[in-house]
């Protein structure tokens, strides 16, 4: 039987004192790691877990595609979810296409896209109408990691909704941070990206490792790498390099980062991700990433332009071998 209610709940927003320190400036967290299912997918019900989750609290079937990539203990998990789970392909372009290839054939079944679905979009930009409620005041900026670019389309729409505009954004990528490990973005984040100014940074697998180490620290929440990435926006001082590149406002009222969550991570997975990066657990966080692979995240800057209304952001392209 479908449940009345909504199957995501509205996440804590909360300010940092540690990341504050760092950045400078007020970090607020947007915790979508307390989703049911951890992360953030569940507002548009897509992405493996929170399809399977979804599925299983509306008393239907699935199944679930995913790349050899994915840890065993996902699987597991989406198992345990009740679903039927298919193991296709390296990356997940070519899961998609089993899973496409098993609704053709089945016409009574429907494909559910990571992110590339008006329907996730809506479900997305439930996250900024809740920060709305939350914030008394309009954030300076927002960070937020990147993969198909569902959530940064629910994104822009619900900043759309609030009257605030932005422009261009895009990327491509693979590495570790495998779930946003897709090879092109949604042709709607493309549109909306061109639409408005949209600012971009990429950053290593080190610096979405290390950052996520050093959240749990901080903040005593354990999120993976793809969350990682927007992450790196206050570890790796990526507002405050583009704040000194005059690219966002020196005077920020506030950072908010969208903390996504996720599930492919557990203190063993983040223990050999470290060894496979070469992270020790000295002061060596930072050593020689040039050649890395690495994940991308979006920064808004909203205060520099807050008079026309404007917002600011840019995303770069990415695409380097998969560490897996
Ligand atoms: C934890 C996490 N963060 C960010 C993303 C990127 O989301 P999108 O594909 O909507 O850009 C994903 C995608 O699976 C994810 O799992």
């Amino acid at each position: 039987m479908a449940p009345s209610k909504p199957l995501h709940v509205k996440t804590p927003l909360r300010e940092s004192i540690p990341l504050s320190k760092l950045a400078g400036t007020k970090v607020y967290l947007k915790l979508d790691s307390a989703q049911p299912t951890g992360s953030f997918k569940i507002r548009g019900g897509n992405a493996g877990l929170a399809a399977a989750y979804s599925a299983r609290r509306l008393g239907i079937p699935a199944t679930i595609y995913v790349p050899t990539s994915t840890p065993a203990f996902t699987v597991e998990r989406l198992k345990d979810e009740g679903s039927n789970v298919c193991v296709e392909g390296e990356m997940l372009a070519e899961s998609t296409k089993a899973a496409k290839e098993l609704v053709k054939n089945n016409p009574e079944w429907v494909y559910v896209s990571p992110y590339d679905d008006p329907l996730i979009w809506e479900g997305h930009m439930s996250l900024i109408r809740e920060i709305k409620e939350q914030m008394e005041s309009k954030p300076g900026a927002l960070a937020l990691s990147v993969g198909g670019g569902g959530m940064l389309c629910g994104v822009i729409r619900g900043l759309r909704e609030t009257k605030a505009l932005l422009r261009r954004c895009l990327k491509v990528f693979k590495g570790i941070a495998t779930t946003l490990g897709v090879n092109t973005v949604a042709v709607e984040t493309l549109k909306l990206a061109q639409e408005h100014p949209v600012f971009s940074v990429v950053v290593t697998d080190r610096e979405a490792v290390v950052a996520i180490e050093k959240f749990v620290d901080d903040e005593k929440i354990l999120v993976e790498p793809a969350c990682g990435a927007a992450l790196t926006s206050v570890y790796s001082q990526v507002v405050q390099r583009l704040q000194a590149e005059g690219k966002l406002s020196p005077q920020l009222d506030s950072l908010v980062v969208i903390v996504c969550g996720g599930n492919n991570i557990t203190l063993a997975e983040l223990q050999h991700l470290k060894e496979q990066l070469g992270i020790q657990n000295d002061k060596d966080h930072w050593g020689q990433d040039s050649t890395e692979n690495q994940v991308a995240l979006a920064v808004w800057d909203v205060t520099s332009q807050a008079n026309s209304g404007t917002f600011r952001a840019s995303l770069q392209a990415c695409w380097k071998p998969c560490a897996y």
